[in-house]
């Protein structure tokens, strides 16, 4: 579980887990490390996992320099902050007819009818696929999610084997997808990020087909279920702290570092994967090459010799250098749309509901995954 969420800590900041084959990083300073420096710390761990290694198609998540930068480059180019800050009116627009169908009832159950459909159609609609095709990427995410659970690198059962087939069965399904589409806009462009993406050009290079599709995937997985579990997220923890949610109420200008402080006290994607290139010591361990390490940003969150009282959810922290989005050359590219959906649906429903709190007779569900942090149901009272 999250153990570290209950206020204990880990005695080392570094150690190795025989059960999963894998070293757990728990430590702020040593994850900084990690994340800058990418020669020692490779994101490339699906050479660890050759069954999920598909080098013919470059995944930016898992990308080292010199490539890394180039793709980054690319996609950059389409995918802009500019392009992001243009979305502020449709991301208050949707989320305004979202709250419409589920208002006057009383009560509300954020993520079905908020926190999961608002960012899914936004990044749906900024590629340019149908918003409404959003059931299906639900079953196919929901589906990898559920299969990537309790994943090892040693000692696989059978039924983790069968899980890892239908994770890949899940993930073709949403490629397949996307590859329809992106081929279209080969041939009939569109005012759309998926045309952008195939259009794109840095130093006379474009993106293959593959990268196009592993690009628009990445977008649609990280870009829906994460902001799902940062808006629940935040709702919670200010449902937790009467006198942080009447602050926010008042001052909406506070509300970028209420969405930062739920990022560093709940950190949606709890890990982070790296694997060492070669023989290397940090916090008081000699870890040798080709290892699979997992960093534990929600874990670093918190540690502290970095944030004084780590426990306490204080947006007013500042600096709060949190390492919810990441950090380096991987830093969350989505970073900018993260943020705006969050201020904009959290500055919404405050404006709407003004007595919205949880419901004691109907406690929140949280995901079942050790790596990521959020709630799949949460029911709220708004009367
Ligand atoms: C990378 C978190 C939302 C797209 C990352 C990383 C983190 C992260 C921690 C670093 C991964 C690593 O270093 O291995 C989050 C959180 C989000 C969020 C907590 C919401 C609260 C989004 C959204 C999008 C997005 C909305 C896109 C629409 C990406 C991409 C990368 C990335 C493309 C890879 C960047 C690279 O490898 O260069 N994200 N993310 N993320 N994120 Fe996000």
């Amino acid at each position: 579980g999250h153990f570290w969420l209950r206020g204990r800590r880990p005695d080392q900041p570094v150690s190795f887990d025989a059960g999963t084959g894998m070293w757990n990083v728990y430590g702020y300073p040593e994850a900084l490390r990690i994340l800058g420096d990418p020669k020692t710390f490779s994101s490339d761990t699906s050479r660890m996992v050759p069954e999920i290694a598909r080098p013919a198609e470059r995944s930016l998540t898992q990308l080292d320099p010199p490539m890394h930068s180039k793709l980054r480059k690319l996609v950059s180019h389409a995918f802009t902050p500019k392009v992001v800050a243009d979305l502020e009116p449709r991301i208050a627009a949707l989320t305004n007819e979202l709250l419409d169908t589920a208002a006057d009832t009383g009560r509300l159950e954020l993520v079905a009818d908020l926190a999961y459909p608002l960012p899914v159609i936004v990044i749906a609609e900024l590629l340019g696929v149908p918003g409404s095709d959003r059931y299906l990427f639900k079953q196919w995410v929901d589906k990898m999610f559920e299969g990537s659970q309790r994943f090892s690198l040693v000692n696989r059962s059978e039924e983790q084997e069968r899980n890892l087939e239908f994770v890949m069965e899940q993930a073709k399904h949403l490629s397949d997808y996307l590859g329809e589409h992106a081929a279209e806009r080969r041939l009939r462009p569109r005012a759309d990020l998926l045309t952008q993406l195939v259009e794109a050009e840095v130093d006379g290079e474009r993106l293959s087909q593959a990268e196009v599709v592993n690009f628009a995937n990445i977008l649609l997985i990280a870009g829906h279920i994460t902001t799902t579990m940062l808006l629940g997220n935040t709702v919670l923890c200010l449902d937790a702290q009467p006198e942080q949610l009447a602050r926010a109420r008042a001052d909406r200008s506070t509300l970028p570092a209420v969405i930062e402080e739920s990022l560093r006290f709940f950190s949606p994607f709890a890990a982070l994967s790296r694997v060492t290139n070669v023989d290397v010591e940090f916090g008081g361990q000699q870890v040798p090459a080709d290892q699979l390490l997992m960093v534990w940003i929600a874990a670093a969150n918190r540690d502290p010799r970095q944030f004084a009282d780590p426990d306490v959810f204080d947006p007013s922290r500042d600096p709060n250098p949190h390492l919810g989005l990441g950090r380096g050359i991987h830093f969350c590219l989505g970073a900018p749309l993260a943020r705006l959906e969050g201020k904009v649906a959290l500055d919404i429903l405050l404006d709407r509901f003004p007595h919205l709190r949880t419901d004691p007779d109907e406690p929140p569900l949280f995901l079942p995954s050790p790596n990521m942090t959020g709630v799949r149901k949460l029911p709220l009272l708004t009367s």
